[in-house]
């Protein structure tokens, strides 16, 4: 099968596009045939790895020291299951699926396996191959941090960097649970954010939301500008700062903020369960959830694609399409 192989970190151009072996599923396996995959916020820091302050040694400890681990970047998919483990009982042949292998990665290839009791979930109907590929890396990045944030219908949310993978993903998720949503992006992206669910939203190259006298229940920080020491007076009593982006000593003041204050700072990486893809299919099924996708590029354009994502001003989701029927 074809695959996107790297075998140094560094530049887009370490990617090449070229043939390796075809896998087969374990007993408890499924092999997808991948119709759609993304590249992510994550398949650019693992490849560069340009990973925030502090986490240099453990990133390289984790994806390996000098050089990939898992040559195959690539966190999500969408496609159909070709074949099934002896032991798979939840899933067949012909299914329709979508899938977040996360930091085990290997979604940039024209097969995957993936463990059937992991995060597997069947593709809503009304959902094209590319659009369920996005569903899922901010989708449960933004719900594992309102569960962890313990976000109530009825709170003040601001989200920064409201237009990315993850922002995009929590607006639309924070004003299902019932929130009043604050984004905040870039001139170009006010009109997309707004249609997203954000009630306001503040353009940060007119405005910086800390001098307006507004205060929030939950500031979600994706866009890595508005930590601690700078949004804690724009956190209400009980305030709760969802740190998606954030560096060590961001993480290392985070026992003390609680106990000097009644705020609190939320961090490190985000858990992607199954049934938090069960829900985002639901949600997108019932039409309450839509991935926004940015732009599509084919498999072999894939360069193009990380160059893209590498300046770090995508619009919700990039699309990798790869030869289908549909
Ligand atoms: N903790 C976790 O488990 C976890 C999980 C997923 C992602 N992450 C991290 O979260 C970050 C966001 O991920 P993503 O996938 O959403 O990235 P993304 O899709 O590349 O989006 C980044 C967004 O940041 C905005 N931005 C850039 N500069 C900004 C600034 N100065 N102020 C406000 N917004 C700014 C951009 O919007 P404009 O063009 O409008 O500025 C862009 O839409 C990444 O760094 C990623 O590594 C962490």
């Amino acid at each position: 099968m074809r695959a996107v192989v790297y075998k140094r970190y560094g530049p887009p151009e370490v990617l090449q596009l070229t043939e390796v072996e075809k896998p087969t599923p374990k007993n408890n396996e499924v092999l997808i045939k991948t119709h759609a995959t993304t590249v992510t916020s994550a398949d650019w820091r693992v490849r560069s790895l340009n990973v925030p302050v502090g986490f240099g040694f453990i990133s390289r400890l984790f994806f390996g020291v000098a050089r990939p681990r898992q040559p195959i970047l690539g966190t999500e998919i969408a496609g159909e299951i070709e074949s099934v483990g002896k032991d798979v009982s939840q899933f067949k042949a012909g299914d329709r699926v979508f899938a977040l292998s996360d930091t085990s990665m290997g979604c940039h290839a024209e097969y995957k396996c993936m463990p059937a009791d992991g995060a597997v979930a069947l593709k809503p109907p009304n959902l094209t191959y590319d659009e369920a590929a996005a569903l899922s890396f901010g989708g449960t990045t933004a719900l594992d941090f309102f569960r962890r944030g313990k976000l109530r219908s009825g709170e003040s949310v601001l989200v920064n960097g409201a237009s990315g993978a993850v922002g995009t993903a929590a607006v639309q998720l924070a004003r299902y649970f019932g929130a009043d949503v604050t984004g905040l992006c870039s001139s170009a992206n006010v009109e997309l954010v707004r249609s997203l669910g954000a009630s306001q939203v503040i353009d940060y190259t007119k405005e910086d939301f800390t001098q307006k006298g507004e205060s929030y229940d939950i500031i979600v920080d994706t866009a890595g500008t508005a930590p601690y020491s700078r949004c804690k007076a724009s956190l209400k009593k009980g305030g709760r700062l969802l740190l998606v982006l954030g560096g060590l000593p961001d993480m290392l003041q985070i026992p003390w903020v609680s106990m000097t204050s009644s705020k609190q700072v939320i961090a490190g990486p985000a858990a992607g369960r199954p049934e938090d893809l069960r829900f985002l299919a639901g949600l997108a099924e019932a039409g309450a959830f839509k991935p926004v996708i940015d732009r599509r590029y084919r498999f072999e354009q894939i360069v193009e694609a990380h160059r893209y994502v590498d300046t770090g001003r995508k619009k919700g989701n990039v699309i990798i399409t790869l030869e289908r029927d549909d």
